[in-house]
């Protein structure tokens, strides 16, 4: 199969597109002949070896954290799916023509291709750093990297929950997160300044999605550690703060992303697309961090 492998750490050109065995979908896994993948800054920090020392891989690698294809292929006591379904989730190796998808649910009619390919890890991320902070309607929620991938998902599915979201991001990124339905404002010193003029009601819960080393300000905003989450601050325990995992119950949060892109809730949002021959071109696209939404890899 055709697929994009590194054989060894690097900038984005140790990305190459070539032959490469065929996974197969092993138990509680299936696999899909892939339409998309997407680029996240996971699938960026293991090609250039940064989580070296915390993510194992034998090169060479298939990079790709999520996908989304026409199942061919269903493991061992896996069920609710068949051979033919359309699914997007959780990849193992998802830049490639075959992939195995850990985790997945059905893509809504909603939804092109690019967007199912945009929001395996992201929508569960953000449901999963959702999750630990309540029910948020009629409240307040701060998101830090609104503009994000992760971000962005996070700010409409709050609002559709009946939150009122305040999203940080830098000035250019701000019609995009009021395009979201939340009230943008510019991250970094002077947060809670601008956070209150904004909200003079005050801030129920946060949500950091962009780890800037802000967790002390979030927790002074909102007054309680255990109504802030983070999915990218390695100082989360010291701050008395939830990390989560994006993998987290992706099983159950997949699902719910569907049945929230069925009715118009959440819609992904795509910023980019390049053709698998140009995957370098998307990694370093990511790697830049100025991202509003998600950059898509077709095959
Ligand atoms: N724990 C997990 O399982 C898990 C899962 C998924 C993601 N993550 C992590 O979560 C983070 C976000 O992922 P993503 O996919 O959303 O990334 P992304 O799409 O690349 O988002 C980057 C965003 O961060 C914003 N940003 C940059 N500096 C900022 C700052 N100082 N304050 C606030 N926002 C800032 C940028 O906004 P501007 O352009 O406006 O600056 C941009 O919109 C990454 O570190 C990723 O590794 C963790």
């Amino acid at each position: 199969m055709r697929a994009a492998r590194f054989h060894e750490y690097g900038d984005p050109d140790v990305l190459v597109v070539e032959e490469a065995p065929e996974p197969h979908a092993g138990p509680g896994q299936v696999r899909v002949r892939v339409a998309a993948t997407s680029v996240n800054p996971f699938d960026v920090k293991v090609r250039a070896g940064r989580l070296a020392a915390v993510v194992r891989v034998t090169f060479p690698v298939v990079p790709g954290s999520d996908a989304t294809g026409v199942v061919d292929e269903v493991g061992e006591g896996v069920t609710g799916v068949s051979v033919g379904d359309t699914v997007f989730g959780l990849a193992r190796g998802g830049a490639a023509e075959l992939a195995v998808l850990t985790a997945w649910a059905a893509v809504p009619a909603a939804w092109s291709t690019e967007q199912a390919a945009a929001a395996g890890l992201v929508s569960a991320t953000a449901l999963a750093g959702l999750a630990v902070l309540g029910d948020l309607a009629g409240r307040t929620l701060l998101v830090e990297g609104a503009g994000g991938g992760v971000g962005s998902a996070a700010v409409e599915i709050a609002v559709a929950r009946g939150a009122t979201v305040v999203g940080t991001a830098s000035e250019a990124g701000h019609a995009f997160v009021r395009s979201l339905g939340a009230v943008p404002v510019t991250y970094g010193h002077g947060l809670a300044e601008r956070v209150a003029a904004v909200a003079p009601q005050g801030v129920d819960a946060a949500f950091d999605t962009a780890g800037s080393g802000s967790l002390a300000d979030l927790v002074a905003l909102v007054g309680d550690p255990s109504r802030v989450s983070t999915v990218a601050s390695s100082d989360a325990a010291a701050h008395g703060v939830t990390m989560v995992q994006g993998g987290a119950d992706a099983a159950a949060h997949l699902p719910a992303a569907a049945a929230l892109g069925a009715t118009g809730a959440y819609t992904p949002r795509v910023e980019a697309v390049y053709p698998l021959e140009r995957i370098a071109q998307a990694h370093a696209h990511v790697a830049a961090g100025r991202t509003r939404g998600k950059v898509v890899v077709t095959l």
